[in-house]
């Protein structure tokens, strides 16, 4: 009840009517080889979908912090995950926090940003930090709902994902509220 509050409230920040479905955080978390993860971050974790399946995967040496833009969220996650570092912040901020906490880098993005609500500005923004971050073998994972990909704003992000990444695989669509697939990307 509380994500579909926020997505009425905010509809251009959350980006979603529902949170993901488990098929799509397990889709997320099965292409991150997060079995070996060192350093690890989510962005826009929202109510905690992929971030359980992130805590059974993750060593218990790796780092591992969550960027949340939205304040209910950020109480929502620090109540029920309160391992986890959930920072309340924005992921354009990416760099600073990772220094902070003395990492120069991460090897696994996983990414639940609403990319098709943001525009190509704020894409390329959020897309150059995400890869300044990106130590040169790890990877980044973000979705993308089907068919929005085919509509224009997921067509610049597509373009802005390649402007970036050399990289870029696609997984199969899976149920979610919309549909979804995940990008896989390196550098
Ligand atoms: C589509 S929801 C996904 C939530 C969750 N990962 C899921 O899949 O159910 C997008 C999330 O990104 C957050 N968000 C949007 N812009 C952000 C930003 N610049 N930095 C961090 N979080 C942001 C929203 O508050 C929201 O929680």
């Amino acid at each position: 009840m509380s994500f579909i509050t926020e997505a009425i409230l905010r509809p251009k920040n959350i980006g979603a009517v529902a949170p993901s479905s488990k098929r799509l955080a397990k889709l997320m978390t099965e292409n991150a080889d997060l079995k070996h993860a060192k350093v690890v971050v989510e962005l826009g974790p929202g109510t905690g979908v992929f971030t359980e399946l992130i805590l059974q995967e993750i060593p218990d040496s790796a780092v591992f912090m969550a960027i949340e833009q939205n304040e209910h969220f950020v109480t929502i996650m620090r109540a029920q995950y309160p391992t986890v570092d959930t920072i309340h912040g924005s992921a354009e901020h990416l760099k600073n926090y990772l220094k902070e906490r003395g990492a120069e880098s991460c090897d696994k993005i996983l990414s639940g940003l609403p990319w098709a609500s943001f525009d190509e500005r704020l894409q390329r923004l959020l897309l150059s930090k995400i890869y300044e971050s990106l130590s040169p073998d790890g990877v980044f994972l973000t979705f993308a709902y089907y068919p929005i990909n085919h509509l224009p704003r997921g067509r610049t992000f597509k373009r802005q994902l390649r402007r970036y990444f050399k990289d870029i695989k696609k997984t199969r669509v899976v149920l979610n509220v919309p549909p979804a697939f995940v990008y896989i990307c390196k550098r």
